[in-house]
């Protein structure tokens, strides 16, 4: 993607400068969900290193943990609620059909009418998509500042018979807070490009069984786990390749890779990809499960916070999900 020039060899990029994440404290075992259904914590770790999940409470709603997790965003990135233009809720689990969940979340947070708030739905893929929006925003002046927000109480679309998916997935939220800075083209912080794919022709591979327009139920998840797999290996690694290409980046310059985190085969199979050891991978699969659209920002928020991920370095993230939905972003942190 072409950057937007600014005064002699400077642009305009949207940098992050705060990250902030929240898990619901029900925490559930592999063991304690086999006496549910029929599996085994041996056949969930070996087929994709999750080892539990949080789930959230009753009286929580997707709104309730992109909140926490934005405060906590905003508190690591000293901004209040009065400097944020634009809130993206990436979900696929919003709390009502409308609105928008982030505008729940931005009257939640005091914003006070101000900025506004919108759902991007790309399920697994969402926080890709909605970064690359903000992004966009932030590039051609539009905003200033962005509240990117993964949020997701997904075990509330689980069919709980179904063991080939309800194993999988958690709960839990992740939020980034994006800031336009005048930087250096050439070695300046901030996001470098996105790039995002879709391709609806296998939209029957990962789906909910419901919807408004169609029978007016919520619905339940149903996923053909080996064709997802088949296109996640290829897809991502085709997306990567874009991304990195478009930035005269090779798998050696990525200091940190931060992908989806659906099983840990597949992050393995794209970190071996890229030539990257495990020290170069942030990887939160075994404690959280597949959390859809929050498992990166909360990826990314733990390494962050915990001093992982440092000032300049290069991250990669990279996603893929329903519809099928996929993409990949480069950032100079
Ligand atoms: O987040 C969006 C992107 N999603 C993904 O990236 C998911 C991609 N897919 C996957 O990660 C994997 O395909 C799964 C983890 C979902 C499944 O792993 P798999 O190695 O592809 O297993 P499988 O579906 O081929 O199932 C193997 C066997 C089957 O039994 P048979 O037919 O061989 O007798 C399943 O019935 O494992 C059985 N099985 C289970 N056994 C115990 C399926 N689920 C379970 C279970 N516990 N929970």
């Amino acid at each position: 993607m072409a950057n937007l020039k600014g005064t002699a060899g400077t642009v305009r990029r949207a940098v992050v400068c705060g990250t902030g994440a929240y898990l619901p404290a029900n925490v559930v075992t592999n063991e304690a969900l086999s006496k549910r259904v029929e599996t085994s914590d041996e056949w969930i770790v070996a087929r994709t290193g999750i080892r539990q999940r949080h789930i959230a409470a009753e009286d929580e709603r997707t709104s309730d943990l992109a909140t926490e997790a934005a405060r906590r965003a905003l508190a690591h990135a000293g901004l209040g609620p009065e400097n944020i233009d634009l809130v993206i809720v990436a979900t696929t689990t919003p709390d009502n059909t409308f609105p928008a969940t982030a505008t729940a979340v931005q009257a939640k947070l005091g914003m006070n009418g101000r900025g506004f708030a919108f759902d991007v739905q790309a399920v697994c893929s969402g926080f890709v998509y909605a970064m690359s929006i903000a992004d966009n925003f932030i590039r051609v002046g539009q905003i200033e500042t962005a509240l990117v927000i993964g949020a997701e109480t997904f075990t509330r679309i689980l069919d709980w018979q179904d063991r080939t998916t309800c194993v999988l997935f958690g709960d839990g939220a992740g939020a980034v807070v994006l800031r336009a800075e005048e930087v250096a083209a050439d070695t300046g912080r901030g996001i470098l490009s996105c790039h995002l794919h879709s391709d609806g022709r296998y939209k029957d591979a990962l789906f909910v069984t419901g919807g408004p327009g169609s029978n007016r139920e919520v619905g339940v998840v149903r996923m053909n786990g080996q064709e997802v797999f088949r296109h996640a290996v290829v897809k991502l690694a085709e997306v990567v390749e874009e991304a990195l290409g478009a930035n005269k980046l090779t798998g050696a310059d990525v200091d940190w890779l931060v992908p989806h985190q659906a099983n840990q085969r597949i992050i393995d199979g794209m970190a071996k990809k890229l030539g990257l050891g495990p020290e170069h991978v942030v990887s939160t699969v075994a404690r959280h499960a597949n959390t859809s659209a929050a498992s990166i920002p909360l990826a990314l928020a733990e390494a962050a916070g915990d001093g992982r991920i440092k000032q300049g370095q290069i991250v990669l993230l990279e996603a893929i999900g329903g519809g099928l939905t996929w993409g990949a972003s480069v950032i100079r942190w």
